[in-house]
């Protein structure tokens, strides 16, 4: 991390969260932030459900929720970027104070609920996205409605043309009864919807599937069966915890989904069982806890194709996209590697 970007990082962290976030998200659109511009080597390169991706380390949803920060983030470090969760009506979230640091975790607690301003203004900010970088849509449902499954198949058809990939969020904790749909039934009849949209569009984009990280072993075991039966393109797993396993910071008691540090173990067990269920027919995208090269190496290890990370930025900024990355690639270079793809699984039975 650069001595500039310590000092940014040392003022936000004395304001409320969201508002830090806010100005981030301002710097990031003003030029303010250094960029390090794609970051790729033939280690890095890699393939994920048709996609080229520069290298395998993304932009996990949640960070920039409108899409307002597209050209910058593109060249930000990261291999690919994925914006929202848009719903297709605009929707304010849950009231304030809704985002939590959790500094000696390093981790977050949030309960935004899907606020974000809607699927219109979204796509007309995709549609002026640059075109040399790949970036998707994390799809959601709004709170008040009345058909949820449609919700998702509605956002995908009214944003796909400006997209590389679109994400089922049914894993966010903090809409209620959002993740009842992950069970077979309610899951196999939303996706079979999706799936249906996809297939229609001009130009069909792969759609991934985003779980959480509080299943058990039978139902990880119904998802990997539905995502098969349903031609899911990839699975990203996981989002945030309902667990507050371990945790010392003051805001441990905050309602909401954890992110960061805490989360790392868990949602690496959950990548591992269901790279062991999918025997590579479906891949895999690594996120929870990462905030290190070591780190998305292990989630490579464990079966990721591909990693995403958010809440390490927090700590460490957005220079840390670049670090991982190449952090990664020297890594590959000494376990005798010659692509992300050689590596993946290859360490996934320290995870079972
Ligand atoms: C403030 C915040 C907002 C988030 N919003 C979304 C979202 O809209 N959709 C989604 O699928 N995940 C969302 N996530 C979850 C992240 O994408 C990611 O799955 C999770 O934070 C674990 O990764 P991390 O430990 O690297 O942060 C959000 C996370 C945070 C911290």
């Amino acid at each position: 991390m650069k001595v500039i970007e310590k000092l940014g990082l040392g003022a936000l962290h004395r304001l409320d969260p969201e508002t830090a976030h806010g100005l981030s998200i301002k710097a990031l659109k003003a030029g303010l932030v250094p960029l390090p511009g794609p970051i790729t080597s033939p280690r890095l390169w890699t393939q994920v459900a048709g996609l080229d991706l520069p290298n395998p380390v993304g932009l996990a949803a949640g960070f920039d929720k409108n899409a307002e920060a597209l050209a910058p983030l593109a060249r930000s470090g990261f291999g690919f970027i994925e914006v929202g969760a848009a719903t297709p009506r605009p929707q304010p979230g849950n009231p304030r104070p809704r985002l939590f640091r959790l500094t000696e975790d390093r981790a977050a607690i949030n309960r935004f609920g899907f606020n974000n301003e809607g699927m219109e203004a979204i796509a007309a900010r995709l549609a002026k996205r640059p075109r040399d970088a790949v970036i998707g849509l994390n799809l959601g449902a709004n709170k008040d409605s009345t058909d949820r499954p449609g919700d998702f198949a509605r956002v995908l058809e009214h944003c796909a043309a400006h997209l590389d990939f679109a994400t089922v969020n049914v894993s966010s904790p903090n809409t209620e009864k959002l993740r009842d749909l992950q069970g077979r039934a309610a899951l196999t009849a939303l996706l079979s919807g999706v799936i249906e949209t996809r297939d229609a569009l001009d130009r069909p984009i792969p759609v991934f599937l985003k779980i959480a990280p509080d299943l058990n072993e039978a139902e990880i075991g119904d998802i990997a069966a539905v995502a098969r039966d349903t031609g899911i393109d990839a699975v990203i797993a996981t989002n945030t915890t309902l667990s507050r396993e371990g945790l010392r910071s003051a805001h441990k008691g905050e309602t909401g989904g954890l992110s960061g540090a805490p989360l790392f173990e868990k949602s690496t067990r959950v990548l591992a069982r269901l790279s062991v269920l999918m025997q590579g027919e479906i891949p895999l995208i690594g996120v929870g806890g990462v905030s290190s090269a070591e780190d998305a190496y292990a989630k490579i290890r464990a079966g990721a194709s591909a990693v995403q990370f958010y809440t390490a930025m927090v700590y460490g900024g957005l220079s840390l996209a670049g670090e991982i990355a190449r952090g990664l690639d020297a890594l590959l270079a000494r376990d005798g590697f010659a692509s992300v793809a050689e590596a993946v699984g290859t360490g996934r039975e320290d995870w079972l």
